[in-house]
């Protein structure tokens, strides 16, 4: 089965062709990167404003890197929630008049187990033999959660943050450092040239949830008792241990918890190099699988979503034109 999939969720419009739920044919994104960063974060208006000029040129783009013609498709899938409601319509009018025209099967994805889904699709050197049940670490820019993935269609919420999100935290703290947007990855590379010396603190929260936001404002508060006398790279450092530290350990518990062998990473956050370095060690000291998907499966991308269509396709499960955006934040 071969399932076009497209991602307009928030700042990236993407789309994808993958065959039989695994095999990535083509994965085109276009970042808005450039166009919010004078902002400091994105602008729903001028997201929506660009997929729509960009999603017609990005869907043939996926077609044309591959021999596959559109009349060969054989469902499209698309994200249609959680995101910018806005951005979301583009992708979903867009995949409901290819579904439309072509006669053949849309299906909604939910944009958050799409994450997980990166985690099926081959990569470079191997081809990923995971299969539930697993827990996932979903580390993005608007989510923080640990989900137990019993089989293809059943995601079970484990722990989720009780107010900032782990990318949102890396964001906000880079642009207190006067560091560029989007945050998280400036804050990784700075952070490579410091040492995690300071100590901040590691929320404890009832469970395997989450709370960045004291942090956030102890990172803050040492900032200002500094009066610009800051060392940037060990305060990137420091902040990210801190992170990495209480995402590694609650991951670690739930999966022993829910009596798992396998943590598959997932979300943006999860291309953070400390991350990787840091679950691989702990996973390996307790003898669980890790996967971590190619750090271009991480980030917004259209062939997560074609991967999670196809195995809601396989459950029997599809949409009709009536299908809408769903803008929440929780799964
Ligand atoms: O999954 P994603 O592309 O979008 C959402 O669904 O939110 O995640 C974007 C988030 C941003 O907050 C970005 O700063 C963060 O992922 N991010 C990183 C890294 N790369 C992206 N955070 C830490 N380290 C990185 N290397
Ligand atoms: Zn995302």
């Amino acid at each position: 089965m071969i399932v076009l999939g497209i991602e307009t969720s928030c700042d990236e419009t993407s789309a994808a062709v993958v065959r039989n739920g695994r095999e990535v044919l083509s994965n085109i994104i276009a970042s808005q990167v450039e166009l919010h960063a004078p902002f400091g974060g994105v602008v729903p208006e001028i997201a929506a404003r660009r997929h729509i000029e960009c999603i017609g040129f990005i869907v043939d783009e996926a077609l044309a890197q591959t021999n596959i013609s559109l009349k060969d498709i054989d469902a499209f899938a698309v994200a249609n929630g959680p995101g910018l409601a806005g951005a979301l319509l583009v992708g979903l009018n867009y995949a409901k008049g290819l579904a439309f025209v072509n006669k053949k099967p849309l299906v909604g994805v939910h944009h958050i187990e799409g994450h997980v889904c990166a985690n099926f699709l081959h990569g470079e050197e191997i081809d990923s033999e995971l299969e539930p049940p697993f827990l996932s670490l979903v580390v993005s820019g608007g989510h923080t959660l640990l989900l137990a993935v019993e089989d293809y269609d059943t995601y079970r919420v484990v722990g989720s943050t009780r107010d900032d999100a782990a990318g949102e935290a890396f964001d906000k703290i880079a642009r207190v450092l006067g560091l560029p947007y989007p945050g998280g990855p400036e804050i990784d590379r700075v952070a490579k040239s410091g040492s995690p010396i300071i100590s901040f603190p590691r929320a404890r929260v009832d469970g395997f949830d989450f709370s960045f936001s004291g942090l956030k404002t102890a990172v803050l508060q040492y900032i200002q008792k500094q009066n610009g006398n800051i060392n940037i790279p060990d305060i990137a450092a420091s902040f990210q241990k801190a992170v990495v530290d209480v995402l590694t350990e609650r991951a670690v518990s739930a999966c022993k918890h829910e009596s798992f062998n396998t943590i598959a990473l997932a979300g943006g956050v999860a291309c953070n190099s400390a991350l990787r370095k840091a679950m691989d060690e702990a996973c390996a000291e307790k003898n669980l699988r890790l996967f971590k998907p190619k750090p271009v499966y991480c980030t917004d991308n259209a062939a997560m979503i074609a991967c999670r269509g196809y195995y809601r396709l396989l459950a029997g499960f599809s949409d009709g034109l009536e299908l809408n955006a769903f803008p929440g934040r929780m799964c």
